[in-house]
């Protein structure tokens, strides 16, 4: 029987497979194996980026309390996931006795439940008020800030390199209409760098990047029927030193069809044909203060690791 009622995630498929060159979203990689393929990948040694912002992170506290001046303050966190770095910054804030409430905001309920447990056995007076939600629609939910009351918003772990240059503008201005004058927003970006240590972190040796790219193919099949063959799939990574991309494909290593029954649709994959899953876009410093100043936020500073590899950047309305 051919299924008609299409989810967002075949629709996404299919336009993807579609067009040319084909590419499929990373937005998708995260279902409950692709969680834990990532948290693999957080923790093996080339993949430096959270390494970096948990050292950031561990002293960031008085700077940021600092912009935020004597004032009451949400923490607002988009993607929160387990809240492993973002801990260090509470502590900090509690030990110089500020005043806030903190709401994460994360799609998912799994992430939110964890996180909750965890917040209230290590801080049971800590107002806490999570929102289960994409981004926008959270922000929506939470309306504007009312008194005198600032919101910090953290966009943490180089999330937003998952979007192309001109897409992350577009979403820090809409980020800001969310935010009044004063507010701060606190974006993490993975730096430009010695193309080695950037291709490593996306080219392990023990293949969990691969594992987490061929992942998404394994859930198309899983949740949409098709019959990709994993075992005809090579993970490709490559990194453009001029524009920063950072990008993984998957490259067909037969001509072969995949198809999908349950939609009445039929793939059809040249050799070494190329699908486009994901960006992981590095920036400069020029270029992320250029950025943040389109999107209408005052460039404040540039918090970074020891190694110069990353960079929070701090920001205000
Ligand atoms: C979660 C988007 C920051 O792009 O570095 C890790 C995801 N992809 N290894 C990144 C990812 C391959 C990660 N982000």
């Amino acid at each position: 029987m051919i299924n008609t009622q299409i989810s967002a995630f075949a629709a996404d498929v299919f336009e993807g497979l579609a067009s040319t060159p084909r590419r499929l979203s990373s937005k998708w990689f995260y279902d409950e194996r692709g969680d834990a393929l990532f948290q693999q990948i957080m923790g093996m040694p080339e993949y430096y980026l959270t390494d970096c912002e948990l050292e950031i992170f561990q002293t960031a506290g008085p700077e940021l309390l600092d912009a935020i001046g004597n004032r009451s303050f949400d923490l607002i966190e988009l993607g929160a996931g387990d809240g492993t770095k973002t801990q260090f910054l509470i502590e900090q804030f509690l030990a110089a006795g500020a005043n806030f409430t903190y709401r994460p905001i994360d799609i998912s309920a799994h992430a939110i439940e964890i996180l909750g447990n965890l917040i209230r056995r290590r801080w049971p007076t800590l107002p806490f008020k999570p929102v289960q939600d994409d981004y926008f629609s959270a922000l929506d939910r939470l309306g504007k800030s009312q008194g005198d009351h600032l919101r910090l918003v953290l966009f943490p772990g180089a999330n937003i390199g998952n979007f192309a240059p001109e897409e992350a503008v577009q979403f820090l201005r809409h980020l800001r209409k969310f935010l009044r004058e004063d507010d701060l927003l606190l974006v993490g970006f993975d730096l430009k760098k010695d193309p080695a240590i950037i291709l490593a972190a996306y080219n392990d040796p023990a293949g969990y990047t691969a594992a987490f790219n061929l992942n998404l193919l394994r859930r198309i099949n899983e949740e949409l029927g098709a019959d990709f063959r994993l075992d005809q799939w090579k993970h490709w990574e490559t990194y453009n030193p001029v524009s920063g991309a950072t990008r993984s494909y998957l490259v067909s290593l037969a001509d072969q069809s995949v198809r999908l029954p349950d939609y009445g649709r039929r793939f059809r994959f040249d050799v070494w044909e190329p699908i486009e899953v994901e960006i992981s876009q590095k920036y400069n410093r020029p270029e992320i203060e250029a950025m943040l100043q389109q999107a209408g936020f005052t460039f404040l500073r540039h918090l970074e690791d020891s190694r110069g590899y990353f960079s929070d950047a701090l920001a205000r309305v």
